[in-house]
């Protein structure tokens, strides 16, 4: 073989350099993608999942429904039989995978659920069929004999709240609730700024500072991309909802692409804390949506490709009195591994 065809058959460098590019590049970000995809399919809780985890997450999904069913203001005598049919089945199997059940916080936060749901029933027995139908009979003794609390929702006073700007941490956390429904008070953006401002303390990666935020104080565009987020139902519609988005021009390598959501829900929460501070009542809403809602939502609310959605927060003034969901926890305990 002579040099001259030896010489042909090597690439230029600059190939292999755009193709390790590539590689490093858009490639790894694809591949990482189906990697976390292929991850969370596996993982992820269905309705015919066995594992204890999976069984213990639709059980709390469930109970929470019923718990904001136990909380509106405008209570609908009963209400949920879909989430009831979902509990019963959550339930059921979670007793087979955990002979302790009833040492369970989240088993007894569903029995609390349902022994608040009966007792909100008495004198409406044509109402509570359905229910006492559904689940088994010993789950109704059960309810009786052991409930951890007495129901699932609790009520959160505007008086509770005045002390709220000179409350230590951990008191203000302890008594943050999320709250869904307001007074008829409006909220102006000069009440929202300085909140929005202390956010702004939010760490992020490298201190980048991909959040972005949108505040919508229109009550009919609140009321469309409410009914499109799909998960504030039967609430009145808020004065104000907030939007945090992650802008990803912020990041530099295919590794980051998760982060916008790291930071965005770091500071969503540091969000939630400020307006709790400022006696703002608020609830996180989720934006996680099929692709139908958010284009829906990206075109309602302007909101360019080039930015995550993370969450929303309906915000309001506390009304004198009014129920919200229990929402138990569990304890740090039985979240935390300590890895020697
Ligand atoms: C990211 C996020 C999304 C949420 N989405 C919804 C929602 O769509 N609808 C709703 O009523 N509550 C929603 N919540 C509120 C949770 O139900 C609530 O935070 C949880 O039950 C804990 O209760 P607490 O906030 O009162 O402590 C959301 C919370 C978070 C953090």
């Amino acid at each position: 073989m002579s040099l001259k065809s030896t010489a042909k058959k090597v690439l230029p460098v600059g190939v292999f350099e755009r193709a390790k590019k590539i590689a490093n590049g858009s490639l790894s970000l694809y591949s990482m993608a189906l990697a976390q995809a292929h991850r969370y399919n596996k993982a992820y809780a269905k309705y015919d999942s066995r594992g204890v985890q999976q069984i213990t997450a639709r059980m709390v999904f469930f109970t929470h429904q019923i718990e904001k069913g136990l909380s509106h203001t405008n209570f609908r005598y009963g209400f949920g039989h879909k989430p009831l049919q979902y509990l019963n089945h959550a339930m059921e199997r979670y007793r087979q995978v955990n002979p302790e059940y009833m040492q369970s916080i989240m088993y007894q936060s569903a029995l609390a659920a349902l022994h608040e749901y009966r007792q909100r029933h008495e004198g409406h027995e044509a109402e509570f069929e359905y229910a006492k139908n559904l689940f088994p009979s010993s789950i109704w003794e059960e309810v009786v004999q052991f409930s951890l609390h007495e129901g699932g929702s609790i009520t959160v006073t505007s008086s509770s709240k005045e002390d709220n700007g000179t409350l230590p941490f951990s008191e203000l956390s302890e008594h943050r609730h999320s709250i869904r429904e307001y007074n008829d008070e409006p909220v102006t953006l000069d009440e929202l700024m300085p909140t929005i401002e202390l956010a702004m303390r939010t760490p992020s990666v490298c201190n980048r500072q991909p959040s972005r935020v949108r505040v919508v104080l229109n009550s009919d565009t609140i009321e469309q991309a409410l009914r499109i987020q799909g998960g504030f139902g039967g609430y009145p519609i808020p004065p104000a909802l907030i939007l945090i988005t992650a802008d990803n021009r912020s990041f530099m390598t295919p590794q980051e692409h998760n982060e916008g959501f790291t930071d965005g829900g770091l500071f969503g929460m540091s969000l939630l804390l400020a307006l709790e501070e400022a006696q703002l009542a608020a609830c996180p809403l989720n934006t996680m949506f099929r692709s139908k809602a958010e284009k829906a939502t990206r075109k309602l609310l302007d909101i360019p490709e080039c930015e995550n959605l993370v969450m929303y927060i309906a915000v309001g003034h506390f009304p004198e009195s009014v129920k919200t969901c229990r929402s138990e926890r569990l304890l740090a305990k039985d979240i935390t591994t300590v890895i020697d």
